[in-house]
């Protein structure tokens, strides 16, 4: 499913990523731990596209068969939001919009229909236990709330691979677990990839795999 080989990252002379080997299969859910400054984030960052790696003829990231390097723009901003789901540790929601509002936006940009991304929207909460908060803005919500929603966000274009950094990094212990039985969950029901950062270990260990990042590779 996703196939990284060599990935390196500079940041001007700041070498961050040192040449991660990486492949998990369709389902998998990873797990990825590593002390802060280890590139965490720069790796998840790359994974799902949202920053490049440096060019090197012997690099490659091959998401569900696409080599997702030899994409232009359009192409791969129709790829990131067709295929990754991102769940972030603020949860990024839109203060202006309304829970559900704010999980129908990535199926708006792919161009599905109002009724149909609400309908989805709906189904996707209701399956979180949201379906009391439809018309909620993200600060009339609880923080394992407002989590959930970004997971609805996450997950209405049907993505084939969800990445997360520090999901639960910002909430309760007992919204953290719910979240991470929520993943387990998803993958059993829907059977999408997961790759999560996280300093919850308890959770690392449950995952299928756990990687452990020190200073720029993969141990
Ligand atoms: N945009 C950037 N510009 C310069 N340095 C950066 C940038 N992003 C991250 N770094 C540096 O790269 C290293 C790894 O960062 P990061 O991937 O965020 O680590 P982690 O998520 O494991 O804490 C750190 O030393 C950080 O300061
Ligand atoms: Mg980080």
């Amino acid at each position: 499913m996703i196939k990284a080989e060599n990935i390196r990252k500079h940041y001007g002379k700041l070498e961050v990523l040192k040449g991660v080997d990486l492949h998990i299969k369709q389902g998998e859910i990873i797990s990825i731990v590593g002390a802060s400054g280890a590139g965490k984030t720069t790796l998840l960052q790359i994974l799902g596209s949202l920053d490049t790696m440096d060019k090197n003829p012997t690099s490659k990231l091959i998401i569900n068969d696409v080599e997702i390097s030899k994409l232009k723009d359009k192409a791969l901003a129709k790829f990131r939001n067709e295929q990754l789901g991102f769940i972030f540790q603020f949860h990024q929601l839109l203060p202006e919009f309304t829970a559900l509002e704010n999980v129908c936006i990535p199926a708006f940009i792919k161009g599905t229909s109002k009724k149909e991304a609400e309908q989805k929207a709906e189904k996707l909460l209701e399956f979180l236990g949201l379906s009391h908060r439809f018309d909620h803005k993200p600060d009339q919500l609880s923080g394992g709330e407002q989590q959930r929603v970004a997971v609805a966000r996450a997950l209405i274009n049907d993505p084939k691979v969800v990445y997360a950094d520090e999901p639960s990094g910002n909430l309760d212990s007992e919204s953290a677990e719910n979240l991470h039985q929520l993943f387990f969950t998803l993958r059993d029901t829907f059977g999408q990839t997961f790759v999560i950062v996280t300093h919850n270990n308890e959770f690392a260990d449950m995952a299928d795999r756990k990687l452990v990042m020190r200073d720029g590779n993969l141990i």
